[in-house]
């Protein structure tokens, strides 16, 4: 028991809810409550929810050594002095709990103050966030509190067990407790609820008060429905509310009728560019902050926040997994999501030219939409995505602003290593972070030679992970300067960080890689007119100079591609067409690789979309052979050793792989994590510290290699779909958990299994 007996004052919706909830889970000994409305008492002593109550608190107190008073604001105070009789009395301890549900809390303090003078030990000032637009204790609801949050203001005054004791009783009702200042609260409320409350009440007077008001209600649209829907609360509540937080409030307002001010402005003067910016960044921001406040990724779905208070903030920790059912062929044509590496390029690309930048076959998964919110929230406006297109209007090399936010940037390592080298050489500070995958990644690869150019950051922790602190070169006072980096690794997202460095940096920038690592950035930087030299495995560009817009064809990912291309050479009787996909040689290693292993493959319709070379690839059932893969194909193939991984293990022989440390700093140690899995799948393997022995267990593709087992994927998209791919030459059911960073790169990967002859079924656990 939490607590001997608990006083509610006060039955209306949250206090009656309360105490349904509290007896629903015999969270107390006894339950008692006063209200001034008898009705209400006697309605819950009939129902058991309270076992005594009265209009008096001097008649039911006694023995309570926790009081909770949800009255509406203006009356706390005369409730406050009621208590302190009662203690006087002897009714109750002096150090007893005191509590209250007050969505204002400055008000509540300072009344507390005025009655008991010295503020109790056991004062324990709450708020749950959480409400409905019925009242009255017939509205009561037992699960109200559930997945929200409840509020403490801590005060010096009071007693650190009271607040432990007060937490437990709300995470008893299934509230998730957070803490802060008094005033922190009242003004955080005034912006979250207050605000949107009185903005409702004053747009159904204004459309009321209209001539044709019947017109207007007749014919009103969700929008004036959805937006007015809390204006059926409570009038007195809310009066009594608005005039408790009024400077909060006042405050809220002044800044709203500045922004409605900006926004008829900018409709006045018909300027589209800023309006198109606004409307996208606030219509992305509610998703986007969810997703921040939760790190969970952006295509996965959030439970609508319309329908609840903090749901935002609470509800969205669900995950999803394959259950996948053996199958044994898979055939037909296809096309794959867009190239993540030049989505992303695009973006930035895009928006630090001159003009206006038109993408198509942009992939909407999760990594590229995080780099399109970066520059969103860089006050760059961006129209779309919408079926791949999307419209860039570029704000030229000096005309990003700060991000009023850290930038987040979900699973995107690419995102956080580019944009680190773009954000150095910035006037402004910035903040970078990321979900749990890439907070466990390494980032002082590009911290580390940026601050050799001159810039300020910081990375976090004894490995040097995110969050990453930018400092501004405003602050600093300098700028950055060219250097020439001997890259330690062949890594892409290095050299194109410090060539975005070298953009802004006075002088030369050269980096010299120690193999041949994708290309992309070398490419677009082209494509917008921005000169770079390439001599080997030197690249060079010079600071000071413009990008001009340019339209970028996005073609189809390889990487995603490679999936579909072991499925079908490990699989019987199959064939499988991928069209138009990226054929950049810095990509190809994976169609090198596999037919050193002896795949079927045929390369046709070979073109060039937008600067890159694309081509139509066909596969067919292998009878793969195990190899010794060359070191020079490493970095042409990084991201598809999973799923070489799986063909290894169904070809004949023995594959090694070597140098390939890089592996273990993906979104995850994908050697650990592969090794794992294949061991849990009956294929025998020995990691090494730079790479892996697969032992092919050969045999023709009609013969199982697989058995079942329930994988973990860490949070890493290949290692997800690799494993799905195993499938068919599984004996049994593969479970793969941990599913949803799929969508970082491939969105619709299940659909498509499933179309082309796959059996995978998506669950939400
Ligand atoms: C990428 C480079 C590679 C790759 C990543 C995308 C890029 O990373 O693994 O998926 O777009 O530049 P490294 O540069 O760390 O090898």
């Amino acid at each position: 028991m939490l607590f001997e007996q608990v006083c509610i004052i006060g039955l209306g919706l949250i206090g009656a809810s309360l105490a349904q909830a509290i007896r629903d889970r015999q969270l107390v000994g006894r339950l008692v409550a006063v209200d001034r409305h008898a009705p209400s008492i006697e309605a819950a002593i009939a129902d058991d929810v309270i076992d005594a109550g009265s209009d008096s608190l001097f008649d039911v107190v006694a023995g309570s050594d926790c009081i909770i008073v949800a009255v509406p604001v203006k009356t706390v105070g005369a409730v406050f002095k009621d208590i302190e009789q009662t203690m006087r009395q002897g009714l109750i301890e002096e150090d007893g709990i005191i509590s209250d549900v007050s969505s204002t809390k400055l008000n509540v303090v300072e009344a507390a103050k005025e009655v008991f003078k010295q503020l109790p030990s056991g004062f324990v000032p709450a708020h749950p966030i959480a409400g409905a637009e019925q009242s009255g204790y017939n509205a009561r609801r037992s699960n109200l509190f559930v997945n929200h949050s409840l509020i403490i203001c801590e005060l010096k005054t009071t007693d650190p067990e009271a607040i432990d004791k007060m937490a437990n009783l709300w995470e008893g009702v299934g509230a998730t407790i957070m803490k802060m200042g008094v005033e922190h609260h009242d003004a955080v409320l005034a912006y979250t609820s207050h605000l949107p409350h009185l903005l409702a009440f004053n747009l159904v007077e204004q459309l009321a008060s209209h001539d044709d008001n019947m017109d207007i209600f007749r014919y009103a649209a969700g929008g004036f429905r959805d937006f007015t829907r809390i204006a059926a609360s409570d009038p007195v509540m809310w009066h009594d509310i608005f005039i408790a937080n009024k400077p909060a409030l006042i405050n809220a307002l002044d800044e709203y009728s500045k922004y409605l001010s900006e926004l008829r402005s900018l409709i006045v003067n018909e300027d589209s560019t800023q309006l198109l910016g606004l409307l996208g960044r606030a219509q992305s921001a509610r998703k986007h902050f969810g997703h921040m406040l939760t790190s969970t990724p952006y295509t996965k779905k959030l439970t609508d926040p319309s329908n609840t208070d903090n749901s935002m903030a609470t509800s969205n920790q669900a995950s999803s997994a394959y259950i996948i059912t053996p199958s044994t062929t898979i055939n037909g044509s296809m096309t794959v999501p867009g190239d993540k590496s030049i989505s992303h390029r695009s973006i930035m690309f895009g928006s630090l030219a001159e003009g206006v930048t038109k993408v198509t076959g942009f992939l909407e998964g999760e990594d590229a939409l995080a780099t399109l919110q970066a520059f969103r929230d860089m006050g760059v406006t961006i129209e779309g995505p919408e079926n791949g297109e999307v419209t860039i209007h570029g704000v030229g090399i000096n005309g990003l602003k700060p991000s009023k936010t850290p930038l987040y940037m979900g699973n995107s390592g690419t995102t956080m290593r580019l944009l680190s080298g773009i954000l150095a050489a910035q006037p402004f500070d910035s903040v970078l972070t990321g979900d749990a995958s890439l907070s466990k990644r390494p980032m002082e690869r590009v911290a580390k030679p940026l601050r050799e150019m001159g810039a300020t950051l910081q990375t976090t922790g004894e490995r040097g992970t995110a969050p990453i602190s930018i400092t501004g070169s405003d602050k600093r006072g300098s700028k950055l300067q060219g250097i020439t980096y001997d890259m330690p690794v062949a890594s892409a997202q290095v050299k194109s960080c410090l060539l975005l460095a070298g953009l802004w940096a006075e002088g030369k920038t050269t980096v010299i890689q120690p193999e041949i690592s994708r290309d992309h950035t070398e490419r677009m930087l082209s494509a917008f007119g921005y000169d770079v030299e390439v001599e080997g495995n030197k690249i060079s560009v010079v600071g000071g100079g413009q990008l001009t817009a340019c339209d970028i064809a996005v073609p189809a990912d390889i990487s995603s591609a490679a999936f579909f291309m072991v499925a079908a050479a490990i699989a019987k009787d199959s064939e499988i067409t991928i069209t138009k996909v990226g054929m950049n040689p810095t990509r190809t290693g994976v169609i090198d690789i596999l037919k050193l292993m002896n795949a079927d493959i045929t390369i046709s319709n070979e073109t060039f979309v937008g600067g890159e070379p694309v081509a139509d690839i066909t596969i067919k059932s292998s009878q793969l052979k195990g190899i010794q893969i060359p070191e020079e194909l490493v970095p042409l193939a990084i991201d598809e050793f999973p799923v070489l991984f799986i063909a290894a293990s169904c070809a004949e022989g023995q594959t090694l792989l070597t140098g390939a440390k890089e592996l273990r700093v993906k979104e995850s140690d994908r050697i650990a994590v592969m090794a794992d899995g294949l061991t849990q799948l009956g294929v025998d393997c020995t990691v090494t510290e730079d790479g892996i022995i697969i032992e092919g267990k050969g045999g023709n593709n009609s013969e199982a290699v697989f058995g079942g087992a329930e994988i973990y994927s860490h949070h890493d998209h290949r290692i997800a779909m690799s494993f799905s791919v195993a499938s068919l030459r599984a004996s049994d059911t593969i479970k793969i958990e941990g599913v949803e960073t799929v969508n970082t790169s491939f969105p619709g990967f299940a659909e498509l299994c499933n179309r082309l002859g796959m059996n995978i079924e998506v669950k939400s656990v």
